[in-house]
């Protein structure tokens, strides 16, 4: 078995976990990242695409903006379509200037994954980490297995940055972990599409078929999304019945076309919200998806990892390099604040835009906040500070 040691072992390569190597490498702290996919795989993965003010000036300032602020699409604005009416909420009006930027969730990996590289960091594709240990005594230790065998790494600390199936989470003995949990009865279908947005701007949309959203990566990629069932497969969707439906949910009377293209990629997504606390226990601390869901309604799942490891960076640097173990003990309690504020942003967001199959008092409401939303500016107001910077309130 080969045997390494460093400071920090950081467990997946997602945003979480590459963006704290990257903070931690710039401070001259020693880390080995380890995901168990491929490094084509994670470049790959069609995620997010959302990013919000604050979190791209974190990407900017750590120094790994400069694509970002290049290829993102800087938006002021988003559009509500519901009652075959469309609404826009002017995201930057009501947040003193403040904009989204739209650059996909696997540009901001690639951008991470070649800094470090670039700067001769360690980083393991197709690792898998199977054991934690030592997670309250003097030294923790990490084994992960590859086609080569297993490797066994000695560490102060342990980052679970490896998403709610990974092991990070299932590390937490039974009797410190509490998981709260909520499913909903839908899912997302996505696709992205080679065919030019019809819209400059993003469009959520609540009809009474379902979901959709409009959303796009570059002047000639769109991104959608439709609500399904959640027993719902991608068999059951041919590209004829994805364009008919997101055409008759999507389209008003003053926006009557949307550009269809090639279907590059597809996939389903079942909705949940999940929060696991506490987000530390000894010297393991969880970030990210490990630690949290969110449904994507609210944009917020990778700006809310990001935001955690700006935490976890500052707090393992105080530790490691002046022995300040304050920022570590209050980590957990800092972030839940603001991962539940997310948690009840993206459950808002959620039930306002899912009709209901069964009940139509609830659709009575759904519209009646949506109407709110897109009428009352104080609504709006709260809407598009939520939207555009939950992270940095
Ligand atoms: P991940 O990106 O999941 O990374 C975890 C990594 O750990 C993975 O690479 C995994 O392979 C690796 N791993 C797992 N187990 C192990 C192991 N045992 N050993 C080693 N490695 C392991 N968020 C937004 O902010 N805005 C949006 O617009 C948005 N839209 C979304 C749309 C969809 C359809 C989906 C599915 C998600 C969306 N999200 C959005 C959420 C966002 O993609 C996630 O919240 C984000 O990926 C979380 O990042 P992470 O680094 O915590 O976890
Ligand atoms: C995108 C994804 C989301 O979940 C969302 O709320 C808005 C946009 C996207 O992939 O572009």
């Amino acid at each position: 078995m080969k045997e390494l040691r460093t400071r920090v072992v950081i467990v997946g390569a997602g945003p979480a976990g590459l963006l704290l190597g990257h903070l931690l490498q710039r401070s001259g702290v020693d880390s080995i990242v380890l995901e168990r996919r491929s490094r084509e795989y994670v470049e790959q993965r069609v995620r997010a695409g959302v990013i919000e003010f604050g979190i791209a000036n974190l990407i900017e300032d750590a120094g790994a903006g400069e694509r970002l602020r290049r290829e993102g699409l800087v938006h002021h604005g988003v559009e509500f379509r519901f009652e075959r009416n469309a609404y826009r909420v002017p995201l930057s009006e009501l947040t003193d200037g403040k904009t989204i930027t739209v650059y996909g969730q696997q540009e901001v990996v690639k951008d991470l994954i070649a800094l470090r590289l670039g700067a001769g960091a360690p980083l393991l594709f197709d690792h898998e980490v199977t054991t934690l240990e030592g997670l309250t005594r003097d030294e923790a230790t990490v084994e992960a297995e590859s086609v080569e065998g297993t490797i066994r790494i000695s560490c102060e600390y342990v980052a679970g940055c490896d998403g709610s199936f990974g092991v990070a989470n299932r590390s937490l003995p039974t009797g410190v972990l509490r998981r709260y949990e909520r499913t909903y009865p839908f899912s997302w279908l996505g696709i992205l599409a080679q065919s030019p947005p019809a819209s400059e701007e993003l469009i959520y949309c609540r009809h009474e078929n379902g979901f959709a959203l409009y959303s796009m990566r570059s002047p000639t990629l769109s991104r959608l999304y439709l609500g399904v069932r959640p027993s719902d497969t991608l068999d059951a969707w041919s590209d004829d019945r994805i364009w008919d439906e997101l055409n008759a949910r999507l389209t008003t009377e003053a926006a009557p076309e949307i550009h269809q293209g090639p279907i590059v990629e597809r996939s389903i997504t079942a909705m949940r919200s999940t929060v696991v606390t506490p987000m530390r226990h000894g010297r393991l601390f969880l970030a990210g998806d490990a630690a949290h869901i969110v449904p994507p309604t609210g944009a917020k799942g990778m700006n809310l990892a990001l935001a955690d490891v700006r935490v976890l960076a500052e707090a393992l640097l105080a530790q490691l390099q002046r022995h300040d173990d304050s920022l570590m003990s209050t980590y957990s309690a800092t972030c839940l604040e603001r991962v539940w504020r997310a948690e009840e942003f993206s459950n808002y967001m959620t039930q306002m835009l899912h009709p209901s199959d069964e009940d139509d008092f609830e659709n009575g409401v759904q519209l009646a906040r949506l109407r709110q939303a897109v009428h009352s500016r104080e609504a709006s107001s709260v809407l598009a500070r939520n939207y555009v910077d939950l992270n940095s309130l």
